[in-house]
């Protein structure tokens, strides 16, 4: 077979080549009320080597919730930039964790953190991410921004306005956006689509405001869906399956 005829590499097929997945750190503990539950920690690894094999960039940021909550920590009477950098130490633990379940799969990853702590993992350097992603490695990006004030969030919409990303899949308990909360009341509807104006002024709990703002001013699609669906994050990313996109 010539290249000419040679089949194209799955991933042109797909929507979208350079993906952003942004969970909270609550869907490593599983069933559990704190901390890693192992075997979600490999499933959620599974999952995203799924879509690494159809030939999706992937890289991911995941908040800390399952271990420390900076917010809840401000409001138990601590100083809100310990707390913060309190819950910054906490996402390290769980981008290690992912980090690890990742290579037992078999997939290259790098970890790089916005706070420098050089013999644990790199230090986040944009152009070293991007020819990680460019050579089929999940960059795993810990520590938030690196600075107190901004959620895992803002992280994730930041890190993939940096990384040049087509899509922020953003791993929610549920499978989109609803009216209401589903687990509450039966009667909540989904949305298919849309736009970060409505998200914003209707105030729906997708990503804090700093971090939808900045999808809208990069033009990036943030697409919610179930993490918690073993399989499903790559029926997602080929555009399959249930899930809301919010878009300009
Ligand atoms: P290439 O440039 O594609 O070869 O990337 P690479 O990441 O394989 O090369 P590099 O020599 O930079 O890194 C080799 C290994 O060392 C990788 O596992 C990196 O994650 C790790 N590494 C690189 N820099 C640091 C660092 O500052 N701290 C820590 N802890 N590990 C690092």
């Amino acid at each position: 077979m010539t290249s000419d005829t040679a089949p194209a590499p799955l991933s042109q097929n797909l929507p979208y080549k350079r993906i952003m997945l942004k969970m909270s750190g609550e869907v490593l503990m599983g069933e559990g009320e704190f901390g890693l539950d192992p075997a979600t920690v490999n499933r959620v690894a599974d999952d995203i080597k799924a879509v690494v094999d159809q030939g999706i960039e992937v890289c991911v940021v995941v908040g800390a919730g399952n271990i420390f909550r900076g917010v809840s920590g401000a409001a138990s009477g601590m100083d809100r930039t310990t707390a913060d950098y309190m819950g910054m130490l906490g996402i390290v633990i769980n981008a290690l964790a992912l980090q690890n379940a990742l290579e037992h799969a078999g997939v290259q990853t790098r970890v790089q953190s916005g706070i420098r702590m050089d013999s644990i993992c790199e230090p986040y350097i944009r152009r070293k991410a991007m020819r990680h992603m460019e050579k089929g490695r999940v960059v795993i990006f810990a520590a938030g921004t690196g600075n107190p004030y901004f959620t895992s969030d803002t992280a994730g919409a930041l890190r993939a306005s940096e990384m040049d990303c087509d899509a922020i899949f953003k791993g929610s308990k549920v499978d989109g956006i609803y009216s209401d909360d589903p687990a509450k009341n039966p009667e909540a509807k989904r949305y298919d689509k849309l736009s970060f104006m409505d998200v914003l002024t209707r105030d729906l709990k997708v990503m804090d405001a700093t971090a939808i703002s900045l999808a809208r001013e990069n033009n990036i699609p943030i697409i919610v869906f179930s993490v918690k669906e073993p399989g499903n994050f790559a029926k997602v990313a080929r555009g399959e399956g249930h899930f809301t996109i919010v878009t300009n």
